[in-house]
């Protein structure tokens, strides 16, 4: 991850191995292009068809002799399009198209100076070449990371002050997204239920009490369900509890993570293409933990209380069958139609643990279903939930946080579907169909009268090569983290 640093220094005064400046399409040019172009001795930008200001484009020219090593013009899209979301994407791919170790220094700050955008651009500086290299041997050539990176924001002297401010709140939650990815990024076999406990205790600061709830606790309050789904594995499943609790709270919220370390699907085992990102499958406890910490760091004015459902979903010889019968923490009776619908098994406890801390809202992140992914690919999470006031605030943290989500629907005619002949309700609802709201649906009955909110991040916690791109690189992207830290900021002012 990147250091951001801003600075009002004049582009002929820099000396930086990067200058990155704005292109909108059409040629119109942004802060700082057309000085960082005349000391190339261009009168224009250079339009050509692979870049033509679109987002996501990016055009790297050499600058010998000149007071960066480097021009990289970054496209900006349209100019009433902009916004912080687009300008994160565009930091991110500069960030990207930068050597690893070198110093960017950007006017990207300046084409809409607020302290939102000014915050999204140190976002996507700082995550933009956020590269995990834990795993690569000594030796390897990708051996140097971004750490050694800095990211200077170029501003008038008059809104450095302001700039500091949205510098800092960026660090905090960039850092808590990278720890994020890490998380998800760690090999199954080193992130059981136990280990994932001990590194977010690791983590967590002064502010942050840590309760890692054991098998023990969890049989004592009849957690059926993050026990059921553990029953495969030869590793145990944990509920993690965070608790921040700031002088005289506003009002308190509930945080819910899904947390399968890995989901084999169970029995109803998946078929080996499907299995192979099953390592993501913890993306919403990683949010939940990222998001808690960062809150904390940031002295939010909430309690806020992470929930961390850990369990392995594996094929043991204990494993629960379809048509075993599981009873939830708040007493439901739940019969097991396929095992490879584990995350809303685990979530029930959750969630109905939650309810019992009497918040004022719950919000659930998971990478529950495949139909998720179908409905809204991989940028965009869906989000549901029945209180409007906690919906309206979630979509706008997102917006602001360049986190996508799209509202889907809780349709009351079909929960019928999830209807079992001999237990309160079933697992799965219909075998097809609707899976990312029949999943919703299920959670919903946990939550009692309490405001929830489900965040179905299938799609978006983790990435495939292809779809890397703007602040967020494949693999593990963190998402929900920076939504959430500016949602929890956002309550109670
Ligand atoms: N973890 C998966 C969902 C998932 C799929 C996440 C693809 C990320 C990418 C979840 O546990 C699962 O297996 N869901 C099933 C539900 C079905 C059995 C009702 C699915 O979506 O196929
Ligand atoms: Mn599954
Ligand atoms: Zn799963």
């Amino acid at each position: 991850m990147r250091t951001i640093t801003a600075a009002a220094t004049p582009i002929r005064d820099l000396d930086v191995d990067v200058l990155a400046v704005g292109a909108f399409k059409g040629g119109i040019e942004g802060p700082g292009t057309a000085e960082a172009l005349a000391l190339l001795g261009l009168d224009d930008l250079p339009v050509t068809p692979a870049f033509r200001g679109d987002v996501g484009q990016v055009l790297r020219l050499a600058a010998p002799g000149q007071p960066f090593r480097s021009l990289v013009l970054v496209g900006l899209g349209r100019m009433d399009g902009i916004s912080p979301a687009v300008l994160r994407r565009a930091a991110g791919d500069v960030a990207r198209a930068a050597p690893a170790a070198g110093t960017i220094a950007t006017t990207l700050a300046e084409v809409h100076p607020t302290r939102a955008a000014i915050e999204a651009v140190a976002d996507g500086l700082a995550l933009g070449s956020h590269v995990d290299r834990r795993f690569k041997g000594a030796g390897s050539p990708d051996a140097a990371g971004d750490e050694a990176g800095e990211g200077v924001l170029l501003l008038p002297s008059s809104l450095l002050r302001e700039a500091e401010a949205a510098i800092e709140r960026s660090a905090v939650t960039s850092a808590a997204v990278a720890f994020a990815r890490e998380l998800v990024n760690t090999p199954p076999g080193l992130k059981t239920p136990v280990d994932l406990a001990a590194a977010v205790a690791d983590r967590a600061p002064a502010g942050v009490a840590v309760v890692s709830h054991d098998e023990g606790w969890l049989a004592e309050r009849g957690c059926g369900g993050i026990l059921g789904v553990a029953r495969g594995a030869a590793t145990p499943p944990r509920l993690v509890e965070m608790t921040y609790e700031p002088p005289n709270p506003l009002a308190h919220v509930v945080l819910a993570g899904k947390g399968i370390t890995f989901d084999t699907g169970g029995l109803n085992l998946k078929p080996g293409a499907g299995m192979m990102t099953m390592k993501s499958d913890m993306g919403g406890a990683a949010a939940v933990a990222g998001a808690v910490i960062a809150a904390a760091q940031l002295g939010a004015r909430v309690k806020v209380t992470g929930l961390l459902a850990l369990a392995e979903n594996a094929i043991g010889g204990d494993a629960q069958r379809p048509s075993d019968v599981i009873t939830t923490f708040d007493g439901t009776t739940v019969e097991i139609i396929n095992t490879d619908a584990e995350g809303r098994l685990a979530l029930a406890d959750a969630i109905g643990y939650g309810v019992s801390l009497e918040p004022d809202a719950i919000v659930d992140l998971a990478t529950l279903t495949g139909a998720a992914v179908v409905a809204l690919g991989p940028s965009i999470a869906g989000l549901m939930g029945d209180d409007d006031d906690l919906l309206d605030a979630l979509a706008l943290a997102a917006e602001d946080a360049g986190e996508p989500v799209w509202h889907l629907p809780l349709p009351e005619e079909y929960d019928r579907w999830l209807e079992s002949p001999i237990a309160d309700v079933d697992n799965l609802g219909r075998a097809s169909g609707a899976g990312a709201l029949v999943a919703g649906l299920f959670l919903r009955r946990f939550a009692g009268d309490v405001p929830w909110a489900h965040l179905d991040i299938a799609g978006p916690a983790f990435r495939s090569p292809e779809d890397a791109g703007g602040h967020q690189p494949e693999g593990g992207t963190g998402f929900g983290v920076t939504t959430l830290v500016h949602f929890l900021q956002a309550q109670g002012g």
